[in-house]
């Protein structure tokens, strides 16, 4: 992989508080070649190392693209499962069409989301912001309002779900952007059957159902979809301008 060169990170923010703001100008850690090269040397793993494991330091970093991924009013309606544990992850490859990255990898991620959104959510989101920015909760009044009315008229047209759903798949790549970008190999897997995942989970019934998962750990010597060669439309098709 690419070495780096200027990560000069003025702060050492996995050991700082979460709402730490980063104030720097310009961090400069990656070149833009160095981000490309990060960027064509993910693939979407089919098989992983299974005897190497994601170091504790590299995972928490990978945690916080998750903590901190952008969300529709930051309203976060979500929990990522990161199950390490090898019986579990083993248990997820018959219902996942059979494919092996879950037993292999070395963190498996299930994205799941909310399946409702209600006031009490849009409150308790309310009182984060209060907490964490010192502001009174009725100062956040008028954003409270305005959520509420966004929820009540999701919930009324049944599409609390897709909503959410739209807002995992950011974190979704998000994750695999900063794996790609620490050498971290991963395999997005909407090859799944959620109902199955939620059992398996012990989420039916609850607050949260499954959407996607996605592998992540190393990749195998011999996984011969390392050195295909990317397919991709040309810029020239997939991008316009104006
Ligand atoms: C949302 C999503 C779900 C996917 N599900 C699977 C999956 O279940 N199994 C798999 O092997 N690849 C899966 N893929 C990988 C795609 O097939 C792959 O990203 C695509 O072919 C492009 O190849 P590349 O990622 O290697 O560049 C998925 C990709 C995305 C974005």
């Amino acid at each position: 992989m690419t070495n780096f060169t200027g990560a000069q990170f003025p702060l050492n923010f996995l050991s700082s508080p979460l709402h730490t703001p980063h104030t720097a100008t310009r961090m400069n850690a990656l070149t833009p070649d160095a981000l490309v090269g990060q960027l064509r040397w993910r693939y979407a793993t089919k098989q992983f190392d299974s005897s190497r494991k994601i170091p504790a330091d590299v995972w928490a970093a990978l945690e916080q693209s998750l903590v901190l991924s952008p969300s529709s009013f930051g309203l976060q309606p979500w929990k990522f499962i990161i199950v390490t544990s090898q019986a579990v992850k083993q248990s997820f490859v018959p219902v996942s069409w059979n494919q092996t990255q879950p037993a292999d990898c070395s963190h498996h991620v299930v994205f799941t989301v909310r399946k409702n959104l209600t006031e009490a959510d849009v409150d308790r989101f309310i009182q984060s912001i209060a907490d964490t920015r010192g502001v009174a909760v009725e100062s956040q009044k008028g954003y409270r309002d305005v959520m509420v009315g966004f929820a009540a008229n999701l919930a009324k047209q049944g599409q609390v779900r897709e909503w959410a759903t739209r807002q995992v798949y950011i974190a979704l790549g998000n994750f695999m952007t900063c794996c790609a970008t620490l050498g971290v190999d991963t395999c997005p897997m909407e090859g799944i059957v959620p109902a199955e995942y939620d059992k398996l989970l012990g989420l039916e019934g609850g607050d949260f159902t499954t959407v996607v998962a996605c592998a992540a750990g190393y990749r195998a010597a011999g996984d011969k979809y390392a050195s295909l060669p990317k397919v991709r439309f040309p810029a020239s098709e997939v991008i316009q301008r104006a």
